[in-house]
C-alpha cells in the first residue's frame, strides 16, 4: 500500500524527558498534524473493517482515542472508551496488566457491550502486548468476540503476539528507528 510509506514517515522516534527520561518512544502527534498521512490512516482502518459486521470499536485510554472514534463513526459502529483506573462514572470490570516497570490496569463499563457482539480494539502501538491482551479480556468477560486488535505502529514479529490470547493483530507500520537515547 503506497500510503504506508508516508504515515511511516509522519511518525517520529524521540526520546523522552522528564520521569522516564532515555525511552525511546513513538511519537504518534506529528502523523496527527499530516492531514494527509492522518486522513489515510484512519482510512486503512475503515477500509478493513467496514463489512465485518463490527459493533464495537473499543479504544485503549488515551492515544487509542485519538483514532478509535472516527473509525467507529465510518463503519457505523459504537466506540468503547477502555480507561485507566477509576475514570468511568458507571459500573466497571477492571483488568490489570504488567508493564516494564509496575503495572497499570483499564476498566471497561459493563453495559457498554452485550454478548455475541464482534469488536476490535484500537491502539495507537503495541509493544509486549501487556495493554492489547487486558483490552481483550474485558471485552470476553462480557461475551464479546474480539475480532482483531489494530495498532499503527508494532514490530512485524511482535513479541506481544504471544500474549495477545491468539487474536489477529493488525499493524500498519513498524516503529521508527533513532540513533541514540
Ligand atoms: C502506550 C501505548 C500503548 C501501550 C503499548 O500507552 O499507547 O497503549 O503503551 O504497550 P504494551 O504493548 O507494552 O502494553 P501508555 O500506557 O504509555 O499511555 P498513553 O496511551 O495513555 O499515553
Ligand atoms: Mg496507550
Amino acid at each position: 500500500d503506497p500510503r504506508l510509506q508516508a504515515i511511516s514517515n509522519a511518525i517520529r522516534g524521540v526520546c523522552s524527558s522528564g520521569e522516564k527520561t532515555g525511552i525511546m518512544f513513538q511519537d504518534i502527534t506529528t502523523l496527527l498534524l499530516d492531514h494527509k498521512a492522518f486522513k489515510n490512516t484512519v482510512d486503512i482502518f475503515v477500509d478493513r473493517y467496514k463489512d465485518m459486521n463490527i459493533s464495537v470499536v473499543a479504544g485503549v485510554e488515551a492515544r487509542g482515542f485519538m483514532f478509535g472514534p472516527t473509525i467507529a463513526l465510518a463503519i457505523g459502529a459504537k466506540f468503547v472508551p477502555l480507561r485507566k483506573p477509576k475514570k468511568l462514572p458507571g459500573e466497571v470490570i477492571a483488568e490489570a496488566y504488567e508493564l516494564e516497570y509496575g503495572s497499570d490496569c483499564l476498566e471497561m463499563h459493563v453495559s457498554a457491550v452485550e454478548a455475541g457482539e464482534r469488536a476490535i480494539v484500537i491502539d495507537d502501538l503495541v509493544a509486549t502486548g501487556g495493554t492489547l491482551s487486558a483490552a481483550i479480556s474485558l471485552l470476553e468477560r462480557v461475551g464479546a468476540e474480539v475480532v482483531e486488535c489494530a495498532c499503527v505502529i508494532g514490530l512485524r514479529e511482535v513479541k506481544g503476539q504471544r500474549r495477545l490470547n491468539g487474536k489477529p493483530l493488525y499493524i500498519l507500520v513498524e516503529p521508527r528507528e533513532i540513533d541514540s537515547c
